[in-house]
């Protein structure tokens, strides 16, 4: 497994590997690697010739310092993980080396920015899309991958590609949710968690399941405020939002219609923030 460190070092391989012929599939990551990060580098293997994976915590994408000082890391563990997978090479720049200067592009996502994350986490998703597009061009994959964990993220990268970075012509790939044995979604936050507030965070994805599957019939705002009220029995947690959406335009639906709404939550647990998702089905 090549590491690199730059963003010259990485082209240096890149040429290489464009100059064979050969597909590259690429996916993005903060580090502080789980099994979900592995079920994305398993599906690009699958897909491409060679597999990049970079690690990056994108100081532009945090709205909060305190979360961005705490953010997990663990860079030798990473690599550990990542040797025995089927990563090719590894990029892992400093700030300075992806910020030279202040970006201070603004980009414009038609409106699926500014509900959930993007109503409660001002400015993510235009830190999310500085630093995706600067390691798009940098990178320029073939398929690049993304997990459906983060619903509203893949539906802001698809746009992304299809706006702004249209030439690129890259193909993204969205891949299903890994979970824990209990339910709990994995993320590099349920580090943070202490045996107590562990063990209720299984229940944010057992209450989202209890009523997205076999799809109930309550209205939106029933539907809202029961699994609100059942999360928020728990001495731990404390929803932040619930929120009904259109699987498209991902604003809040009106009436439920199964395959094309889903559920998604975000919930304090303790102080942790966790994030999920459920397709009503
Ligand atoms: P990070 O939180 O490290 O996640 C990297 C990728 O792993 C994302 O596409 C995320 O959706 C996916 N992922 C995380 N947990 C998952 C799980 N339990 N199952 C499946 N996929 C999972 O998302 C980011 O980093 C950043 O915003 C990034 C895109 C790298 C830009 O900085």
């Amino acid at each position: 497994m090549i590491i690199a460190r730059t963003k010259k070092e990485l082209n240096r391989y890149l040429k290489l590997v464009r100059k064979a012929n050969k597909t590259i599939g690429f996916v993005p990551t903060m580090g502080a690697l789980h099994k979900g990060h592995l079920s994305l580098i398993k599906c690009s293997d699958n897909e491409n010739n060679f597999t990049l994976v970079s690690i990056f915590v994108n100081p532009t994408q945090f709205n909060n310092p305190d979360d961005l000082k705490k953010y997990p890391g663990n860079e030798t563990e990473d690599l550990d993980l990542l040797l025995r997978e089927s990563c090719d090479i590894v990029f892992i720049p400093d700030v300075d080396e992806m910020y030279p200067e202040d970006d201070k592009r603004i980009f414009d996502f038609d409106g699926i920015d500014k509900v959930m994350e993007g109503k409660f986490r001002k400015g993510h998703f235009n830190g999310v899309a500085q630093i995706v597009s600067k390691l798009f061009e940098i990178v320029r994959p073939n398929k690049a991958y993304f997990g459906r964990k983060d619903f509203q993220q893949v539906a802001i990268i698809n746009y992304l590609n299809k706006t702004y970075l249209p030439d690129l012509g890259i193909d993204i790939i969205s891949c299903d949710i890994i979970r824990e044995g209990d339910g709990l979604a994995m993320s590099s936050r349920n580090r943070l968690l202490s045996v107590s507030e562990r063990k209720s965070a299984g229940l944010i994805s057992k209450i989202l399941t209890k009523y997205g599957r076999k799809f109930s019939g309550y209205s939106v705002e029933e539907l809202r405020n029961r699994i609100a009220e059942e999360i928020n029995l728990d001495k731990n947690l404390e929803v932040e939002y619930i929120d009904i959406v259109d699987d498209e335009s991902l604003q809040t639906v009106s009436e439920i219609i199964p395959g094309k709404t889903t559920i998604c939550a975000a919930v304090y647990d303790g102080n942790v923030r966790l994030i999920d998702n459920i397709a009503i089905t």
